[in-house]
């Protein structure tokens, strides 16, 4: 397990660095993250490389017990970039030209940023290939923060343009895609083709995923520059980059971890908002299908949210929290407020004068504990027998044509459904959808829009293994292109649902109808909200919930096709008729919990388990004390003691046990 915090000694003199690394070990730190954000300290003026500060500062903490993770720095480009490339900086949906002046604005299509990037990688890696403190490599910094996954400069639009003839091959062939007769939108010449840049309305959707696709592409070609300098300059150094977590959907999470060894992201995910990290945390750990890192956490005020003081122990708890998921590494965003820069209200774990205080003590108080739990922790991850199919090319189809207010994030499909997961202590594995489905016993395909033959095999095989599908709303609705298809909803999933869809309605907000559960699965009264669609079974499909009022009155809103000993379910509805069908699934997928607690939200359950071990975390994410009901006896890891029964847990308190 990897503790500890990014630190920035460019910003302080000398004479405290080791004071600094000697207040780090005592929390028990062996690790900081350095330099993501120093290219004008390694490069003050191109091609000339001063590594002596950051060689000092390695070393010193090196010393102390204290490894390194290294970052390019790619991601905040010197000012003289400017005068190599004066169109280096990122272009706006409004055409407007970012100005210099922050950071993560340089456009990475810029062939002069990709020369130089090139050239202080290669600097870095041949300077620290083979230095034993540097245990690791962060490429560039939140890849697509600030729009930058997105620009829309010339540059980007001609590449987008030599991207689209490799895709297509002909004029006629990308017509045929896009459907390109459709307001008279055929070109004679590749270079009339437009990068989507705001108009007056809506541009064409096959146009618009295709930029999507060129986008994800374009930053994991840019990542991949770093990948193959380092592969080949510091051959066995671990590469990782620190991601915006599982809502941010403008890269293809799976894509970029292939080239990776570790994912990791950034979490200023508060308590309030657990539901959302623990989301964030398992479509990290998904990307690789295997534990990750934090490489940013939050340890108290985020200068860019004006309330925002963390209550005490919730640095402790969002931590762990992250633990519990599969985090390995635990890094602090910052070590010290800066007294210098735009950030300089970001609080850091020691605040503005550096002496050690709350926050200090709490975050070495878990070193302690981190230490305690590493023998158990190692070797252990979540599992999960529960798994949402995560297909971006669904997301940025969706994002694209929301349809109604409150589904203008896609991952609102999904985190009704996640949540309620959540709340009886499921894990949840994160799969992209050719992935492999068959440690599962229920697989959710949540709005799966852009349907592809390969998944639609890959989800019959699960079902026909036995498995339990899930199946929402707007599903197989699109082809790969992004135009609908000619046969009912949902599509080339219609058959193995054994039921289509007739009608969609989108729901003003506020006006939910009631649904009945059918008493063969439970009988239940709920409502349905935002998207009802009207659903028609075929012979042999049940049904599951109908609705009671409103247009579609008396018809189903839910049906289930058994096949073999699993079968599929379609919801064709949003809203609370989640929770009673969500349990009907689990029940009958024979889905349970990996330990019996009784703990109703906020408090959270979650596992890793390895070998012979379940490492249980008991997570109180409000600031009353909760009470949590243990189905076996355990021995608390960090207390020692033995408990049974009753857990009470302190506001942002968390507990971590092991069955006895
Ligand atoms: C991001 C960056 C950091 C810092 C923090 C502040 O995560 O990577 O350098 O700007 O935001 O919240
Ligand atoms: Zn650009």
């Amino acid at each position: 397990m990897y503790f500890g915090a990014d630190y920035y000694p460019e910003e302080w003199p000398r004479e405290r660095w080791g004071y600094d690394a000697r207040l780090m070990a005592e929390a028990g730190f062996n690790v900081v993250r350095l330099a993501e954000l120093a290219w004008a300290l390694m490069e003050p003026e191109p091609d000339r490389y001063d590594f002596g500060w950051l060689d000092e500062v390695i070393a010193l903490l090196y010393r102390h017990g204290i490894s390194t993770v290294l970052g390019t720095p790619t991601t905040a480009a010197p000012a003289w970039m400017l005068d190599l490339d004066p169109e280096v900086t990122t272009v706006g949906e409004d055409g407007v030209r970012t100005a210099y002046g922050y950071w993560a604005n340089y456009c990475i299509t810029s062939p002069i940023l990709r020369e130089r990037t090139r050239r202080i990688v290669e600097a870095m890696a041949a300077h620290y290939r083979d230095n034993p403190a540097v245990i690791a490599w962060q490429v560039d910094n939140e890849f697509g923060v600030m729009g930058r996954a997105r620009c829309y400069c010339d540059r980007c639009q001609e590449a987008f343009r030599r991207w689209l003839q490799r895709r297509y091959g002909s004029l006629e062939a990308l017509h045929s895609a896009w459907g390109a007769s459709f307001w008279s939108h055929l070109y004679t010449d590749w270079a009339q083709i437009p990068i989507p840049r705001r108009t007056v309305g809506h541009h064409n959707p096959g146009l618009v995923l295709d930029y999507a696709r060129f986008c994800a592409d374009r930053t994991a070609g840019y990542q991949q520059l770093h990948v193959d300098i380092l592969r080949r300059e510091a051959p066995g150094q671990l590469l990782t980059h620190n991601f915006l977590g599982g809502h941010f959907t403008q890269l293809d999470n799976f894509q970029m971890g292939r080239a990776l060894d570790i994912m990791g992201w950034d979490n200023y995910l508060e308590p309030p908002q657990y539901q959302a990290a623990a989301l964030s945390h398992d479509c990290i750990r998904g990307a690789k299908g295997r534990n990750f890192w934090v490489l940013e956490q939050q340890c108290s005020h985020k200068f860019w949210a004006p309330h925002s003081q963390l209550p005490a122990g919730a640095a402790r708890l969002m931590s762990l929290q992250g633990v519990a998921h599969g985090a390995d590494a635990i890094i602090y965003f910052r070590w010290r407020a800066g007294l210098i820069g735009a950030e300089q209200f970001h609080d850091g774990i020691l605040p503005h004068d550096g002496r050690p205080g709350r926050v200090y003590e709490e975050i070495k108080g878990l070193g302690q504990e981190l230490k305690q739990l590493s023998a158990a922790l190692s070797d252990t991850t979540p599992r999960a027998e529960v798994a949402f199919i995560l297909s971006y090319e669904s997301l940025w189809a969706l994002e694209n044509q929301p349809h109604h207010a409150d589904l203008g994030h896609p991952w609102r499909y999904a985190d009704r459904i996640y949540s309620e997961l959540l709340a009886r202590h499921i894990p949840v594995d994160f799969v992209a959808p050719e992935g492999d489905l068959s440690r599962y016993k229920l697989v959710i395909a949540p709005a799966l829009f852009v349907l592809r033959p390969e998944t639609v095999a890959n989800l019959t095989r699960f079902v026909e293994g036995g498995g339990f599908l899930l199946v929402t709303v707007r599903t197989g609705q699109k082809d790969e292109h992004n135009r609908v298809v000619d046969i009912p909803f949902p599509g080339l999933l219609a058959g193995l649902c054994g039921a289509t869809v007739r009608e969609f309605d989108s729901r003003p907000a506020g006006q939910a109808v009631r649904v009945r559960v059918e008493d063969a699965w439970g009988g239940d009264e709920a409502s349905a909200d935002t998207w009802l669609e009207l659903i028609e079974p075929e012979a042999g499909t049940e049904v599951v919930a109908r609705y009671e009022e409103g247009l579609y009155a008396g018809r189903a809103a839910a049906t289930w096709r058994a096949a073999g000993r699993g079968g599929a379910l379609y919801l064709g509805a949003l809203g609370p008729v989640t929770a009673p069908i969500v349990g009907w699934l689990l029940e009958h997928a024979g889905v349970r919990p990996p330990v019996a607690v009784d703990a109703p939200a906020p408090v959270e359950v979650a596992v890793r388990e390895g070998e012979g071990r379940k490492i249980i975390f008991v997570l109180n994410y409000s600031p009353e004390v909760q009470t949590a009901r243990l189905g076996f006896a355990a021995r608390e890891l960090l207390a020692g003691s033995e408990v049974a029964g009753d857990l009470t847990l302190p506001p942002y308190g968390v507990r971590v046990l092991q069955a006895i």
